[in-house]
Order: C-alpha cells, then structure tokens, then sequence
C-alpha cells in the first residue's frame, strides 16, 4: 500500500452516503493496515440514538474501500468489530497484490456515479432484471432486498412514511438536530440549503413542523416511485448494520452503473414502533435497515459536498 494509494482509497471511500452528509467515519491507516472507525462526534443522538444509521453509513465507506482495492488489483481480509474494548473500531481492511474480487471490482466506476436525491423520479421502469441482480448484490453481503410492490403494499407503507413525517417534524429537537446540518456555515459536510438561503431555511427547518409537507409529499414518492426496496437483516446488532451498509452501497452502486438512484424514506425506521410494524408487515423475521425508492431522477443532482481526506484520516509512520 503506497501513500498515494491509500490515499485515492479513501477519497473514493468517502464519497459514500451518510445521513445528513454527517460523514460519520474516521479512517486510520498503518504500514499494515487501514482501520475504519465510526465517529460518534459526527452522530445523530435524537434521529439515531443507537448509532445505527451511522454504522450502516461506515459500511457503505468500507464497501467503497474494498471496491477501490479490488479494482487497483488488491485482494482483501477484512476483519468486522475485530476489538470488543473498541466499539468504534469497525473493521481492520488489509488490501495487498493479490487475486482480487472482480465482482467487487466491477462495481468501482459507480463509486462516482452514486448519489442520492431528495427529488421526484421518472416514472419509467427499472430496466428488465435489475431488482434481481440488485438483491444478489445484497446477499452477497448478508442483507436481503425485498420490493414494495403493488397498489396495498405502496398505501400502507406510504402510510407508514407520512406519520413518521408528521412525528418527527413536530419533535423540536429532532428538528433542531436536523437544522445543525443545514447550517449556511457548512460546505464541506451537511446539506444544502435550498433556493430560499442557507440562514432563512436553517431557521425554517429549526424552528417550524413541515411534518405535513413532507408527509404529502412522501406519499406521493412511494406511490408513484419505479421501484420500493426495504433492505433487511436477520438481527439488529452492529455487525448487522455494518453488514446492511454494505450491501446497501453494493446495491446502490450496481444501480448506479444504469444511471438508476435511490431516494430514502427512513422516517418509519427512526421511530421505534413504526419500524416493528413496517418489519411486521413487510420484513418478517428481519428487521428492516433501510427503505429506498429506486429510479432516474428527474433532474440532475447539486455538487458534492465531502471533507478532503486529511480531515478523516490518520497516517501512522512505520
Ligand atoms: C443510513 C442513511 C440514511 C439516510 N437517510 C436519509 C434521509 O432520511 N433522507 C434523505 O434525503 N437522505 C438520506 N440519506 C442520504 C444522504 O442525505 C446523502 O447520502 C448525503 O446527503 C450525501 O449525498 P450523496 O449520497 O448524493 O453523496 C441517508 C443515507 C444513509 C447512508
């Protein structure tokens, strides 16, 4: 592993998703190895108290990592939670010359391609075969992708998505949490504001419940979207997130390489009775990590805000 190396590594490994673009992750890299280590710092203590979201966030990291190696021809051992003094430390990545993993590497190009949206989608379908593949790409790494599909299913998960909506809103903290994120003084991390101005939609977001806004507006993005996916876990521990945030950057990424994007619909799961009864309904005996509408975007995503390396990164000299 040269410098330069790491370095292109974890530059790709960062342009992973994360909720709020918290960027949850913090990478330290010795002659040996590369350690991946959640940032608590950079958590969501009232949408996420348990850390959950910010674990799935670190695997959709690692995910890229092990990409980039395997597409520079490395071959990968990577050890999960490998300290039980350490929670933090999520995974210890040694990537050497070697037989590398060409499903993996194949997977690299849409590593610049991903992004989110938080717009409407083109209402054309999936291109034929891509929700298989899309679930292979999830239990490759141990998680299950089921579809949504049909009128009931969409009306009682839409259902499920705009009573999240209209609860969250109309938590004060939860809304502040929200506007720290989308604050006019954060270019490098965090949301943009919108049209109206960082300051004016900072104070909006803090300080008034859009739950009905949104609730509508959800509902009709789970309706109409081309494709719901819930991603899905036997259990619900760290290995578990760190597991669905893998596979769901894998998933992510194939869809990516079709110009195929997802957008989140995760209010359900930040509520603890919600996401039993959308795990109930939807999931059984999994629980549900992640709900995702899948298709083209109508329009064309804003720049990519990121951190430059140095600032997540740590070089430990030999
Ligand atoms: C676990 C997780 C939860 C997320 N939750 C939401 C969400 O609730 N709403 C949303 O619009 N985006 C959500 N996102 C997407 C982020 O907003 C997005 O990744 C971030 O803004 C960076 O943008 P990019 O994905 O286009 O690089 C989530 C991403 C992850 C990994």
């Amino acid at each position: 592993m040269t410098f330069v190396q790491v370095d292109a590594w974890l530059r790709l490994a960062a342009l992973a998703p994360s909720p709020l673009n918290t960027q949850p992750w913090r990478f330290r890299v010795t002659p040996s190895h590369i350690e991946l280590w959640s940032d608590p710092a950079r958590g969501l203590p009232v949408a996420d108290p348990a850390g959950r979201e910010r674990t799935i966030a670190c695997g959709c990291a690692l995910l890229n990592l092990r990409a980039a190696g395997a597409a520079s021809g490395c071959d990968e051992t990577v050890e999960p939670l490998p300290d039980p003094a350490s929670p933090d430390l999520l995974a210890r990545v040694r990537l050497a010359e070697g037989p590398a993993d060409a499903a993996l590497a194949a997977l690299a190009p849409a590593i610049e391609r991903r992004r989110s949206t938080r717009r409407a989608l083109e209402h054309e379908p999936l291109p034929a075969g891509l929700l298989e593949a899309l679930a292979a790409e999830a239990a490759a790494e141990g998680a299950e992708l089921l579809p949504v599909d049909g009128r009931a299913a969409r009306e009682a998960l839409a259902d499920l998505v705009a009573e999240a909506d209209r609860r969250l809103h109309h938590d004060p903290a939860w809304r502040r949490e929200q506007a720290r994120w989308i604050h006019p003084g954060r270019t490098a991390d965090g949301l943009p504001a919108s049209r109206l101005g960082g300051r004016a939609l900072r104070f909006l977001v803090g300080h008034f419940d859009f739950g009905g806004t949104s609730a509508g507006r959800d509902e009709v993005f789970v309706l109409h979207a081309p494709a719901v996916v819930l991603l899905g876990t036997p259990g619900d521990e760290p290995l578990d997130w760190l597991r669905a945030g893998q596979a769901l950057e894998r998933v992510l990424l194939r869809a990516a390489l079709h110009d195929i994007h997802a957008g989140y619909l995760q209010g359900p799961l930040q509520l603890p009775d919600l996401r039993e009864r959308l795990a109930g309904a939807f999931t059984p005996g999994r629980m549900t990590q992640v709900c995702l509408r899948l298709g083209r975007p109508v329009e064309p995503p804003g720049p990519r805000r990121r951190r430059p390396v140095a600032e997540f990164a740590e070089f430990v000299p030999a």
